[in-house]
């Protein structure tokens, strides 16, 4: 994506959803932070409690709702920052705008973050705004994308360079589906891919405490199925399509796992809550030794 990235572990999107923390998670030694989902405009999320641990499984239910300030709030602190590390812009759709019209929230959404940012994330695969994920049905995604690489490209010209543009996907996919959707993400001219956000699926944890929780679920129980879609999304796109794999890293081991199922950079979250900051050096660790040949 023109990206370098000083190493290969970012913190996934939706710990810092307004980017009101940045310097100080960018002292953890993290290779880039992703900060969003920011709408157009501020909402408050689902009613509480809407974030689950689900200990036994090293997991967590969440359906937090794209809570967040709005993205003026986070252009303001993208703007006051002074972290000068890598930083991407997850932007979604309000809740109560309707899917036939979400492609309006996302670009108001990429023209305010576009010159503040280095690449923009865009989210159609939350699990917990109504019908967002029908975006990644084939006639929406072809038009939602053919909008936004549009956008994007004037925006290029108006801003004086360009800002690469990434599309975050869903772990939960008929295999017909995930190619016809991999192949309109091949055909559109978006930059990169992020497989995945978390599962509605409940098959690893049934019977646990929260299990029947609403929500997406992530961390170790997400590892394998994540990493199924991820290695699909490398065989369909090939080996230079730039992709970002997030979903259920709690070890080193396990980012070196997702950097073989095809991811070119990681994020953490879960295993970020559970394990704390040295997760983060453990996993670029790892990857720089099973892949770099540094010790
Ligand atoms: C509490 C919580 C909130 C999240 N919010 C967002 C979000 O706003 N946008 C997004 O794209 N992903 C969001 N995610 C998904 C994560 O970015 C990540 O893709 C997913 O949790 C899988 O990674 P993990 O198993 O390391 O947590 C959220 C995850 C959690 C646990």
């Amino acid at each position: 994506m023109g990206i370098e990235f000083p190493n290969r572990v970012g913190l996934a999107a939706g710990l810092d959803k307004n980017g009101d923390y940045i310097d100080a998670l960018g002292q953890l030694g993290f290779g880039h932070l992703e900060l969003g989902t920011v709408t157009p405009k501020p909402q408050p999320g689902n009613p509480q409690p809407r974030m689950f641990r689900v200990k036994p499984a090293d997991a967590i239910i969440n359906r937090m709702g794209f809570n967040n300030e709005g993205v003026d709030h986070l252009v303001e602190r993208l703007e006051a920052r002074r972290y000068s590390g890598v930083v991407g812009a997850n932007i979604g759709k309000q809740k109560d705008t309707p899917v036939d019209r979400a492609a309006a929230d996302y670009l108001i959404c990429l023209e305010k973050v576009y010159p503040h940012c280095d690449y923009v994330a865009v989210n159609i695969s939350s699990p917990n705004t109504e019908n967002l994920r029908q975006l990644q049905d084939s006639g929406h995604l072809r038009e939602l994308l053919e909008a936004i690489v549009r956008a994007g490209n004037d925006h290029a010209e108006t801003f004086g360079g360009k800002c690469p543009i990434v599309v975050k996907i869903a772990p939960d996919w008929e295999d017909a589906a995930l190619t016809g959707a991999l192949e309109t993400i091949a055909a559109s001219g978006v930059d990169g891919l992020n497989a995945t956000n978390t599962t509605i699926s409940r098959d690893a944890i049934a019977g646990l405490p929260h299990a029947d929780e609403a929500g997406g679920l992530s961390g170790a129980p997400l590892l394998q199925p994540a990493n199924r879609v991820l290695k699909k999304c490398r065989e369909v796109l090939g080996d230079s399509f730039p992709i970002m794999g997030s979903g259920g890293i709690m070890s080193g081991g396990d980012a070196v796992a997702k950097i073989a199922a095809g991811a070119d950079v990681v994020q953490l979250y879960t295993g970020f809550i559970y394990n704390g900051p040295n997760l983060v050096h453990d996993c670029a660790h790892a990857i720089c030794k099973e892949y770099a040949h540094v010790e």
